[in-house]
């Protein structure tokens, strides 16, 4: 325009040099496609504004607001759109013009983000310089089909012992991360990254609603210990507009799927969705949408559901990549029923349960046994850590029950007291400090050691100073075990030997003996696991008895160890079947069976008294026949008798 009233000024007036000029314009005149529309601010505040005019806005089309600033039309409606400002709003004004791009909210993705900080809309904000990607992806993407996954196979390795053995994380899978404020949730996902140094994972590390001084935390431990080289950080903190966090998991999501379409591997942590839930709640409300349940809108489930969506195991024709997703959730009081917590619980694959009053008991990482569950993770188990932690959350699970029900119990039988021993024992040595991962080879072998009973003889006051002295001794003098188990990544007969052997001399050398024989075929795979305890308990019985019949044959000796052993088998059967759930009615019962099982005993040696002294080892198959209820001859003593 001004350039036309200057040429205007120099010509002088005349109308047929006008006509020739206007004919001149006319000539180089195109008529160009202007694919923007524009329309006009009615109101804004809030970080939303109305706008009138722009009927042909897309639904998350990104606008153009004067002063370099964008927002993102979000309600369409009859007369006008609401769109909301990802930016400074104070500038603008009723009237001011707005601009539609045609394009969906975009970030840039690539390698050249990995060790970076970056915002939700993709400007870095480490002051490391420009980022330099060369391609950009939408934030909003319709998550892979069906036919283009694949089931989970292969194992995310945290590092963490609790989780690897228990509760272990496939890749591709979504695992919630969920408990109250200072649980440990962060401490998890920071362990997780930093345990693949040296791994072929990508990790995104998002931050929604956090201080910025949480965030440089975060930064600053990743990069102290060599993880912020293959972590890309987004950061939303929790003084931006809540646009901002809004969108800053789902460019996280976006940066990470990068990695997933290049056949690569990816993990992105969402830390946390409670206050994503937040900022939506927020932003709803200023778009005038209706609130619904504890005021957030109708969709807060459709919020997750496509973000979490996204996370996925290719298969082979799409390239075989995959994207891990750990969201987080804080709750409130350890509620898990309040609504944003079962949304989500519900749209994972599995949780991961923290409990503060483990957390404060010492207990860390406080992941409570019983309720944290992976619903696919299992298949991705390394064969090594499914060989050796078969039982183990069963075995904690119930130690856990059984040792709120026997702090009012005052005398324990003894099978009872084995349970709780073990239990504290693995308790202790699941217990792991902060940014100390261990390797897939250490785990398994101090799991092995634990639930082969390696541990009992040690002080549950020691066990911590054991796994320290184990994990160093494995990693220095077992260096080739380690690796060995590590590339197989199954245990065979020899590494079976291998491993007691490692585990005696260290026993050894820590100065306790190993607790008991362990099974002679410790090689029989995944059903080694289950059979174990029962062929321990077995063993033990027969030896205790055996070594008691050879004994000079005291009647009344014989007849005391006997009904102990025929109480500790029962007990056995009892705590095995329910362990919280024993009732005095049963135990009374079983007690009377007992009672009658001794009674016949009494009876049967009054009948044959010369048939005791002949209970010797050597004549073991006469011993077994005469053996009444602790006998090696029936592995199921209190079956009969609770059928009575
Ligand atoms: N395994 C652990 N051992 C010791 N301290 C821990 C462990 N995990 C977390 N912490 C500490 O507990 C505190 C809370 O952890 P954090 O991960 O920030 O909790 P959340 O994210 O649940 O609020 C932090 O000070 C952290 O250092
Ligand atoms: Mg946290």
């Amino acid at each position: 325009m001004n350039q036309e009233k200057e040429e205007g000024k120099k010509l002088s007036i005349g109308s047929q040099d006008i006509t020739e000029l206007i004919k001149a314009r006319l000539k180089d005149f195109k008529a160009e496609l202007v694919t923007s529309e524009v329309g006009r601010i009615i109101s804004v505040g809030d970080g939303i504004a109305s706008i009138y005019g722009l009927q042909g806005a897309m639904a998350g089309e990104l606008l153009e607001f004067p002063g370099d600033v964008y927002g993102m039309a979000l309600n369409l409606e009859e007369d006008q759109v609401r769109a909301v400002v990802m930016g400074a709003y104070e500038h603008l004004q009723e009237g001011d013009l707005v601009k539609t791009t045609g394009r969906i909210v975009e970030v840039p993705v690539g390698p050249e983000l990995l060790g970076r900080v970056v915002s939700p809309l993709g400007l870095p904000l480490d002051g490391k310089g420009p980022l330099n990607t060369k391609r950009t992806a939408p934030v909003e993407r319709v998550a892979a089909g069906v036919i283009t996954r694949e089931p989970v196979d292969t194992p995310v390795q945290t590092g963490i012992k609790a989780i690897d053995a228990m509760i272990p994380i496939g890749r591709g899978q979504r695992e919630l991360i969920i408990g109250d404020r200072q649980t440990g949730k962060t401490a998890i996902l920071l362990d997780t990254i930093i345990n693949q140094k040296g791994k072929d994972l990508f990790c995104v590390y998002v931050a929604i609603g956090q201080n910025a001084a949480s965030i440089a935390r975060v930064a600053a431990t990743l990069e102290e210990h060599g993880a912020l080289e293959y972590t890309i950080i987004v950061a939303a903190t929790a003084s931006e507009p809540a646009t901002l966090n809004y969108i800053a998991p789902y460019a996280g999501c976006a940066m990470g799927e990068y990695f997933m379409d290049q056949g690569q591997e990816a993990l992105v942590v969402y830390d946390d969705l409670t206050k994503h839930a937040w900022a939506y709640r927020e932003m709803s409300l200023n778009l005038r949408r209706p609130p619904g349940r504890e005021a957030y809108p109708g969709d807060v489930f459709y919020l997750h559901s496509r973000l979490l969506e996204r996370a996925a195991k290719m298969n082979k024709a799409n390239g075989g990549g995959s994207l891990t997703a750990l969201p987080v959730i804080e709750t409130q009081a350890n509620d898990v029923s309040a609504y944003i917590p079962t949304n989500v619980i519900s749209i994972t694959d599995g949780q991961l349960y923290l409990q503060s009053d483990l957390f404060n008991s010492g207990i860390r990482p406080a992941i409570s046994v019983g309720t944290s569950v992976s619903r696919v993770g299992g298949a991705a188990q390394t064969k090594a850590m499914r060989q050796v932690s078969g039982r183990m959350k069963l075995e904690l699970a119930q130690y856990r029950e059984l040792a709120a029900f026997s702090q009012f119990a005052s005398d324990l039988d003894k099978a009872t007291r084995d349970q709780l021993d073990r239990g504290a024992r693995l308790t202790e040595l699941l217990k792991q400090a902060q940014y100390a991962p261990v390797g897939l080879g250490v785990q398994v072998a101090e799991i092995w050691a634990g639930t082969n009973g390696y541990l009992d003889k040690v002080p549950v006051a020691r066990v911590r100073e054991w796994e320290e002295g184990f994990n160093r001794y494995l990693r220095g003098d077992q260096k080739e075990l380690i690796k060995s188990i590590e590339t197989k990544k199954a245990l065979d007969e020899d590494l079976f030997k291998q491993l007691e052997k490692a585990v005696k001399a260290f026993n050894r050398q820590f100065g306790v003996e190993s607790a008991e024989v362990p099974p002679a075929e410790a090689d029989k795979g995944e059903a080694q696991a289950e059979t174990q305890a029962e062929t321990q308990a077995e063993t033990q019985a027969e030896t205790q008895a055996e070594t008691k019949g050879s004994a000079p044959a005291d009647v009344a000796a014989t007849e005391a160890e006997r009904r102990r052993t025929a109480d500790r088998r029962a007990a056995e059967r009892r705590t095995a079947s329910a362990a919280a759930k024993v009732s005095t009615e049963r135990r009374a019962k079983e007690r009377r069976a007992t009672a009658r099982r001794a009674q016949d005993a009494t009876a049967k040696t009054a009948a044959k008294p010369a048939a005791k002294p002949a209970a010797k080892p050597a004549a073991k198959p006469a011993a077994g026949a005469k053996r009444p209820a602790g006998g090696a001859g029936s592995s199921r003593p209190g079956g009969p008798a609770e059928k009575k």
